[in-house]
């Protein structure tokens, strides 16, 4: 199902397909702290034209923890694209040399043009503000292994829906789910683009556009939160109107579901307190942690198959 095959947008994928990723990286968190030799002799190229912490060395760990090894950029200014090179040469030499090539790029569509470019097998690793694959994935996973399921739950996003392609891509992956209900949770200056909105019309998605997490928040199973992508803003007056616009406080928590757990993509800025994280609804170290067995099972599946 998953040899040879490009990752460019979590709707790329069904539900059964979500299922061994998240079923193989069951299995891959017994290693991810060992090195197996599944992906011996192979050879991924990391190829990061924006900055990243977690998805740049959760892809190179688990590569390394697979037996692969690793090549790359993550500073545009020390390769030849500083004297001009254009993406698609740049992805030309990077697919004659690796197996498989990740991308991070601004501009959106540049991983769908890298993998029409290269023969090997592409991963997007976030490009504009749409997708983030790879991301949607852990963030689903994480909700796997807190709850039995995720048809069913209520889901609240919260933050910058516009610009974030962490938030649109958990979005676009969530409405693979017979979820109960979404809270889309913004100031009207960061709502959800209209394209998801019609997507999520199109499956049936029972959605409410909201603007005070308080409002909601004794509802939700999960609450997803994302920071304001000042970066993606193409005018710096309209970000100082919403700068600081929400925060999640051990305040805001006071009325939650028992079990509701916290996601956020991280980094995170002013938008999510520090004393949350020591309440048990904080789950985002640990769906950060996921980064790895996930991206573990992914490059397996696209690289090895099923063998093992
Ligand atoms: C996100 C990104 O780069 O889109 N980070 C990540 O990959 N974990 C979210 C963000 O930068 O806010």
């Amino acid at each position: 199902m998953w040899y040879n095959r490009d990752v460019i947008t979590i709707l790329d994928f069904s539900r059964e397909e979500l299922e061994e990723v998240f079923e193989t990286a069951d299995d891959m968190l017994k290693y991810s702290h060992s090195r197996l030799d599944i992906l011996k002799g192979k050879v991924m190229a990391l190829a990061f034209f924006e900055p990243s912490t977690r998805t740049r060395l959760s892809f190179e760990t688990a590569m390394i923890r697979l037996g692969g090894d690793v090549i790359g950029f993550s500073e545009v200014s020390t390769t030849s694209i500083a004297k001009g090179e254009t993406l698609a040469d740049t992805i030309r030499m990077l697919d004659s040399y690796a197996d498989i090539i990740v991308i991070r790029h601004s501009i959106e569509g540049a991983a769908k043009f890298a993998a029409e470019i290269a023969e090997s097998p592409v991963i997007n690793a976030g490009d504009g503000t749409r997708h983030h694959p790879t991301q949607a994935m852990i963030d689903l996973y994480t909700i796997r292994r807190n709850f039995e399921d995720i048809d069913g739950l209520t889901i609240g996003v919260l933050g910058d829906l516009k610009y974030g392609r962490a938030a649109t891509s958990f979005i676009y992956g969530v409405s693979l789910y017979n979820i109960k209900k979404l809270y889309l949770i913004s100031p009207p200056l960061l709502s959800t683009r209209k394209e998801v909105r019609d997507h999520l019309k199109l499956r049936g998605i029972a959605f409410e556009e909201v603007e005070r997490l308080d409002d909601v928040i004794e509802e939700l199973d999960v609450l997803y939160v994302t920071r304001i992508q000042r970066e993606r803003f193409p005018d710096p007056a309209e970000y100082e109107k919403v700068r600081g616009s929400y925060r999640v406080t051990p305040e805001s928590l006071k009325k939650v579901k028992r079990d509701l757990i916290i996601l956020h993509p991280l980094p995170r800025v002013d938008e999510l307190h520090h004393e949350v994280d020591r309440t048990k609804h904080a789950k985002y170290f640990e769906q950060a942690r996921y980064g790895v067995p996930v991206r573990m099972a992914l490059l397996k599946l696209i690289l090895a198959g099923d063998r093992v």
